[in-house]
C-alpha cells in the first residue's frame, strides 16, 4: 500500500504532511516502507524510539491507514494509571464486582473493538496484566473483572516503548512470550540527531505552522543559529525542536533560542552563593531553587549517560519510574504530546464553541 493522506479525514488533518513526517533520510524512508507494508494488516506492531521521536504520531498513522480506521483508536498511557486500577481500566468490570461497582463498565480493551488499542510505555505494565493481555492476543478473549463469561473482541494492538524491553525480560519484569506477541513487527524511530538532514524542512514546517497559529510573521533564523541547531544533540528530539520553534515564533528572540541550546552549566553557571544583598533574601526560596537546579542537572546527566532511556535513568538514580516522570514534568518536559498553544482570540469560532481550552505557556524553565 502507498500512504496517501486523506485531507477530509480529521485523523489525517491533525498530522503534519507525509513529506514532513518522513523527511528524506534513509532511516525514515525505511520507517515509511514498514508502515506501508503493515498498515493494512492486523499484526501487532511495537514502536520504539527515544522520547519525542514521533511514536504517538506513528500510531495515529497506523490507525488512520488501517482497515480499522472507522473504529476508535483507544490509548492507554500505562504508567499514568495506578497499579491498583489498571485491570479494571483495561478490562472493565461487572456490576457488583466490588463495593461501589453499581453498574457494568467497559474497559479500554472492549472500547477498542473493531479499532486499535494503543498501549503507550508498555514496559510499565505489571506481569499479571501482561498475562491477561497475552490471552487477548492469543485468542481474542478476556473476562471483565468480577465476571465469568469470556468475551471476544477484534482489535489491532499497537504498543510503544522508549525503553529496552529485552533488558526487562532479562530482569524478569517483562514476559518474553508477551514481547514476542506484541512485536510481530517492530518499527524503530531514529532520534533527531540521526536524521539531521531533515532538520531544515522540520524548522520551516514548524515556523510556518506556528506563524499561522499565532498570526505572527517571525524573522527567518540566521545561518549561524541553524548551524548550531544542526550540531546540537536534541535529547528531546522533535518535540524539543517543536517547543523551541513555538517559543521562537511567540517571543521572536533568536538569542533566547540559542541560549536554550547551550549546555545547562553554561546557562546557569552552576550553583552559586553570590547574593544580591541590597534587599532581604528568602533562604527557603533560594535553597529550594538551588536543589531543583541541581536535580535537573543530575537527571540530565544520567539521562544522557543512559541514552535518554527513562527506565534505566530511574534505576540509576534509585528513584521510581513514576517519580522520574514527575520530576521531568516539573522541569517542564512534557509527558503528554504537546498541543499547539493558541491565544483565546486566535481560536477559530468552532473551537471556541467546543470550548477548546488554551494550553498555558509554561513559565517554568525547561529541562532541555
Ligand atoms: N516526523 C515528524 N514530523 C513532524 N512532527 C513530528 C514528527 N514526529 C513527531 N512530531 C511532533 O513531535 C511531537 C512529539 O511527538 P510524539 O508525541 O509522537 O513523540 P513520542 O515519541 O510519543 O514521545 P514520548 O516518548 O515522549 O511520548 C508531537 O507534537 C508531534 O506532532
Ligand atoms: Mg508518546
Amino acid at each position: 500500500m502507498t500512504l496517501v493522506q486523506n485531507h477530509e479525514s480529521p485523523l489525517h488533518q491533525s498530522m503534519p504532511p507525509l513529506e514532513i513526517l518522513f523527511g528524506k533520510t534513509p532511516a525514515m524512508q525505511s520507517v515509511r516502507n514498514k508502515l506501508e507494508k503493515v498498515a493494512e494488516t492486523d499484526v501487532p506492531v511495537l514502536i520504539q524510539g527515544e522520547s519525542g521521536t514521533g511514536k504517538e504520531i506513528c500510531v495515529r498513522m497506523l490507525h488512520a491507514f488501517s482497515m480499522r480506521a472507522a473504529g476508535s483508536l483507544v490509548k492507554v498511557s500505562c504508567p499514568a494509571i495506578p497499579h491498583s486500577l489498571i485491570e479494571t481500566e483495561l478490562f472493565g468490570y461487572e456490576r457488583g464486582a466490588f463495593t461501589g461497582a453499581h453498574s457494568t463498565k467497559l474497559g479500554r480493551v472492549e472500547q477498542a473493538h473493531q479499532g486499535t488499542l494503543f498501549l503507550d510505555e508498555v514496559g510499565s505494565l505489571d506481569l499479571s496484566v501482561q498475562s491477561k493481555l497475552l490471552q487477548v492476543l492469543q485468542d481474542g478473549t478476556f473476562v471483565r473483572v468480577g465476571g465469568h463469561e469470556p468475551r471476544s473482541i477484534a482489535t489491532r494492538l499497537v504498543s510503544a516503548s522508549n525503553g529496552d524491553l529485552r533488558a526487562q525480560v532479562d530482569e524478569g519484569t517483562f514476559r518474553l512470550d508477551f514481547l514476542f506477541r506484541i512485536n510481530a513487527v517492530t518499527i524503530n524511530l531514529p532520534p533527531l540527531r540521526q536524521r539531521i538532514a531533515d532538520l531544515p524542512i522540520l524548522i520551516d514546517y514548524f515556523i510556518e505552522h506556528y506563524a499561522r497559529a499565532f498570526k505572527q510573521t517571525p524573522e527567518l533564523l540566521s545561518k549561524s543559529a541553524v548551524k548550531l541547531m544542526q550540531n546540537y544533540h536534541w535529547p528531546g528530539n522533535i518535540r524539543q525542536l517543536e517547543n523551541l520553534i513555538r517559543s521562537y515564533v511567540l517571543i521572536g528572540s533568536e538569542e533566547a533560542l540559542v541560549a536554550e541550546l547551550m549546555p545547562e552549566t553554561q546557562r546557569t553557571g552552576g550553583i552559586t552563593t553570590e547574593l544580591d544583598l541590597s534587599e532581604p533574601v528568602s533562604l527557603k526560596r533560594i535553597t529550594k531553587q538551588a536543589t531543583q537546579d541541581l536535580e535537573r542537572q543530575i537527571i540530565l546527566k544520567v539521562l544522557q549517560a543512559n541514552s535518554w532511556n527513562r527506565q534505566k535513568t530511574a534505576k540509576w538514580l534509585q528513584i521510581s519510574y513514576r517519580s522520574l516522570l514527575y520530576k521531568l514534568s516539573e522541569a517542564g518536559m512534557p509527558e503528554v504530546p504537546s498541543r499547539p498553544i493558541r491565544a483565546p482570540h486566535l481560536l477559530r469560532k468552532d473551537e471556541e464553541q467546543r470550548g477548546l481550552k488554551q494550553t498555558p505557556v509554561s513559565s517554568r524553565s525547561r529541562l532541555y
